[in-house]
């Protein structure tokens, strides 16, 4: 019995050397203290010695049961003290470290002031819809009463694709299309890009940004245009904005009308931005001409409306004082970040 004991005490030493973390000390106990555990069954094999043996036997197996049963509580407790300490210190939070910052990303300037006008169009009552970039000769001019002839056809302007198709020169490529689609009255600002074979410089660029707008109803007026122009951009600028009209030509409008504003940047003092004028000039308007309606399916003699087209870009820079319209596509995070 004494060699059967020594064999389980020894066993049990080496294991315990060997159990590095609180689980497997439990798990240790369970193997050796266990019902189906080595001393179960030296206790169970106690039936097999005399009376006379069986205390002094009894309590062998007891004093090693004891043994055991102390070095596991010994061992699991050292361990698990050991254990929460590591966990403790991967907690542990330096609060002199200067904080992480966050990136955060934000809409690009244009479209930020693009939000901005639509917002307020809509608060006007007027849809947003939009037409291709890649569009064909007849929306983007044969539509809008551009002549055969017209200069701004000319292969110097515009950017054709093939002889019928063209990126548009402007957003008054969906008039037409619209009307044909749906009967008036209609009320709809057209966002989007334009592509000009201009020299890049900083007022201009080879592709920027429009708002075409445009109402058709029965006994649409001149009024009605100047009077939804000046509410637009007393909105816009959230004051009262003293506007100029000008006369102006356009093949698709009669009359057609070019609209300054006052210059915010000089008080209309007079400025490089608004070369000294006083005024900046916004956006080209005027009443659809009777030809412009008959292209999109619409009798000039029941209907009438007004457009206009503004430029994004222009009212961006105005607002924010920016000198070079190039910034917008040279993606500088310096100036970016400044929206
Ligand atoms: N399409 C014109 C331009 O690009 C602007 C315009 C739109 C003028 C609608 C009148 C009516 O300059």
């Amino acid at each position: 019995m004494d060699e059967a004991i020594g064999k389980i005490r020894e066993e049990f030493k080496k294991e315990l050397l060997l159990a590095s973390s609180s689980t497997q000390v439990e798990q240790l106990k369970t193997k050796f203290l266990g019902k189906k555990g080595p001393i179960q069954e030296l206790m169970r094999s106690l039936k097999d010695y005399s009376k006379e043996e069986r205390p002094k036997v009894g309590q062998l197996i007891n004093v090693l049961k004891e043994e055991v049963s102390t070095h596991c509580q010994r061992s699991f407790e050292d361990l698990l003290l050991k254990e929460e300490k590591i966990k403790l210190e991967s907690q542990k939070v330096d609060v002199s470290m200067p904080g992480k910052k966050n990136f955060r990303g934000r809409y690009h300037p244009i479209r930020q002031i693009l939000n901005h006008i639509l917002s307020i169009f809509k608060e006007m009552g007027f849809s947003v819809q939009y037409s291709p970039n890649i569009d064909s000769d007849f929306y983007n001019f044969e539509s809008l009463n551009f002549e055969d002839d017209h200069p701004a056809r000319d292969m110097q302007d515009t950017f054709y694709l093939s002889k019928e198709m063209l990126l548009r020169t402007h957003t008054s490529n969906m008039q037409a299309r619209l009307m044909q689609k749906q009967k008036p009255p209609i009320r709809v600002v057209c966002p989007g890009k334009a592509f000009r074979n201009e020299d890049i410089s900083a007022r201009s660029h080879v592709f920027f940004h429009q708002v075409e707008g445009f109402y058709i109803d029965k006994n649409v007026t001149f009024a009605d245009l100047i009077s939804t122009l000046n509410s637009f951009f007393n909105k816009f600028f959230g004051q009262k904005i003293k506007m100029r009209f000008r006369s102006s030509y356009f093949p698709f409008v009669e009359p057609g009308l070019e609209a300054d504003i006052e210059c915010l940047v000089c008080s209309a003092k007079g400025c490089p931005i608004c070369k000294n004028t006083g005024w900046l000039e916004v956006v080209g308007a005027g009443m659809i001409h009777p030809n412009v309606l008959k292209a999109g399916k619409i009798d000039p003699e029941q209907h009438s409306g007004y457009a206009w087209g503004l430029g994004v870009e222009r009212l961006q820079m105005l607002l924010n004082n920016i000198s070079d319209i190039r910034m917008f596509t040279q993606n500088d995070a310096r100036f970016l970040s400044q929206f």
